[in-house]
Order: C-alpha cells, then structure tokens, then sequence
C-alpha cells in the first residue's frame, strides 16, 4: 500500500561517460538530495537494459559505459551507504511489471510521447523501430514505480515519460486498488540547466556531435574545450559590443558562476550581470570570458576528477558496491512485485483463502 515515504528514483543511460549537461540537469541535484536527509530513500540506477533498446547490436558499448558512469556517480558524491546504486537489468521484476503495464497503455499514446518521437527521427528509425525502444517509457513507468519512488529528478526531456507513469499508475490503481505511487518529477530550478547547450552552442550536449565535456576530462582538455568555445562570430575585435543570446560562454557563466567565483577570479566585476553589460558594450574581449569560464569550470570539475582517480585504483570494489545495490534494489521491486500480483489477482499460491474458497465451490457443483 501506498505510504507517505518520500523516495528518490533516477537513472541515466550507459551509453557514454557523464557530462557536464547531466551534471548541471540532474547529477548535482541528486547529490545535494541525497545528502539533505530530507528523503527516506534514494535509488539511483544505470539503466543498461534501456541503452540496449537502441544498441542491441552493441553490447560491449553498453558494458563498458556501466563502469564508467558507476565511477562518474561516485566521483559526483553519490554516496552507497546514502543512496542504493544499482544496474537496472539485475532486477528482473522491472521486466515483469513492464508486460502488465503494456496492457494498459495504447499504440497511439505511445506515438505522441514528443521524446520518444524526436528521438526516433534522431535515429532515423523511420519504419525500424525497435517494439522495445518504441515503448521504453513503459519500462521507465516500471523503473520508477517498483520503487514507489516519488521524486525523479530528471531534465526536461524525461517530462513525458513520468507524465506517461503518472497515466500508467491512474489507471492502474483505478483498475485494480491503490497500489502504486504517482511520481514527480524535479526539475533543475535554474532554467539554464534545464539543457546545456554544446561546446559549439548546438542545443544539446551529444556525444555523437562531439561537443561535450565530460567529468572525467583532464584538466587540459577541459581548457582547450572551454577556449574554443562558441561565442558571437560578429564580435571580432575587444572594441566590438558582442551579443550574448545564443553564446555559449555565457549560457555556461549563467549555469555555474557565483558571486564567489567573481570575488576570486574577476574582482573587476561585481556580478554576472556587470560582465554582461561591459561585453554587449563593447571592450571586453572573449579570451578574458573565456578564462574566467575555464577557472570556475576547473574548480568545479577538479574535485570530481580526483575522486574518480581514487574509485578507479579499486575497480573491484565498484563493481562489488554496485552488485549489494543490485540486491537491496531487488529486494524492494520484489516486494512492490508482491502487492502487484495481488492485486491483479495472479498470485495464485500464495492465498490460501482463495484455494479454499475455489475448493468450496467445486464442492458444491
Ligand atoms: N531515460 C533516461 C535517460 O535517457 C534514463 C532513465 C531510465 C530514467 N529509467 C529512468 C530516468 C527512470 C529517470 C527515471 O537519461
């Protein structure tokens, strides 16, 4: 039954390392939740069976990035004896209740899901799409509802899918009796990091366009991306006024600069918004923004590098943090599993009541 327990569920795709994007839309916030103790659990999980909906033919990929994003959720501050971190393909009930939940979702609702149908024309699955990739919100509403969870901190882009649980939990709580939880999802709250834009100011930080920086980038790489940042091609000389929509040094200033960080590195100004004018002026030169963005990022990035570095000597033991995640998050889809069965009424041995009760009415015919 359902309880007023606040629970923490989210995942990410092992497709690639974890970047700055992810950082910004999700991972920090997560860190900071599970640190608040303002929730009584918190489940993070790498969602490796729903990578393969797109890459069945890549297996190695998928397992390869399994490790490195356990390493990027533990150089973040993702914490096992706070959060239970776990592989979504050891929970064999996420498979179960995602062909019950098939039943009550339809083909049509399923084609209007808008990021499932951008990420089709992504692909160009065109008539190829995989059934599995197709309904994968399905297996999202099961994700997030074996664990009761009520909070998924997501971007935007995951905003149908847990209005397509919410949908999925409605109906079946109407059908069969309050059993499953309506999850939330949580947004970042500053509006930037609802999506980063690339290093080449395209909308999306993608490893396929190449314009990403990752968590485990050395410090270097990092400069050399930030250097080459796109900004405005129109400001060419310092004296030029520069424009500042659509450049992405500053959308990357209005994600991670601080007060503090203007204090420390640019004492010149007092804010943001002080930089901004002098820029959208004219005098102020690109590089001076630039390594201003390159010291913020370094002093960000830093520390979650070093933490890889010391989780990358014991690669055993990651593994083993995740396999204990495995089964405490196995143990918790089995009990929602329990409640579902029995409330859809297949669980056959394990009432007595009805064996008796079916042996009555064979006994009266
Ligand atoms: N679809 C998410 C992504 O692409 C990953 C994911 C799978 C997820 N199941 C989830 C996120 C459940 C939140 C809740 O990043």
């Amino acid at each position: 039954m359902a309880d007023n327990k606040k629970i923490i569920l989210t995942g990410d795709r092992p497709t690639g390392k974890l970047h700055i994007g992810h950082y910004v839309g999700s991972l920090k916030r997560r860190v900071e939740l599970q640190n608040s103790g303002l929730y009584d659990k918190t489940f993070v999980f790498i969602a490796d069976a729903q990578a393969l909906t797109d890459n069945i033919d890549n297996p190695e990929k998928v397992r390869q990035n399994v490790i490195e994003v356990a390493l990027d959720y533990l150089a973040c501050g993702l914490d096992p004896t706070k959060s239970t971190i776990f592989i979504q393909s050891q929970i064999p009930e996420l498979c179960e209740l995602s062909f019950y939940y098939m039943d009550l979702v339809t083909v049509s609702r399923l084609q209007r899901n808008p990021t499932v149908k951008t990420e089709i024309q992504m692909r160009n699955f065109e008539a190829s799409i995989p059934v599995g990739f197709f309904t994968y919100p399905i297996s999202q509403a099961a994700d997030i509802t074996a664990f009761k969870a009520t909070t998924v901190p997501a971007g935007e882009d995951q905003e149908p899918m847990i209005e397509q649980a919410r949908e999925i939990v409605r109906r079946f709580n109407h059908i069969y009796g309050e059993t499953l939880v309506e999850p939330e999802i949580l947004l970042p709250t500053n509006a930037v990091c609802l999506r980063l834009p690339g290093t080449d100011g395209k909308a999306k930080m993608s490893k396929s366009l190449g314009n990403c920086i990752y968590l485990s980038d050395p410090a270097d790489v990092v400069e050399k991306k930030v250097k080459s940042m796109y900004t405005d091609p129109t400001h060419i000389k310092v004296s030029d006024p520069g424009k500042l929509e659509g450049n992405t040094v500053f959308t990357y200033l209005d994600a991670f600069s601080r007060p503090d960080h203007f204090e420390r590195y640019l004492p010149e100004y007092p804010n943001l918004d002080e930089l901004k004018a002098h820029y959208t002026r004219g005098g102020l030169g690109d590089m001076k923004v630039k390594k201003f963005l390159a010291a913020i990022m370094q002093e960000e990035l830093g520390p979650i590098r070093e933490r890889r570095k010391e989780f990358e000597k014991d690669i055993p033991a990651v593994y083993e943090m995740l396999r204990k995640g495995c089964e405490v998050a196995r143990e918790t889809a089995s009990a929602t599993l329990d409640e579902v069965r029995r409330a859809m009424k297949i669980n056959y041995f394990d009432d007595a009541e009805l064996i008796a009760e079916q042996a009555k009415r064979f006994s009266q015919e």
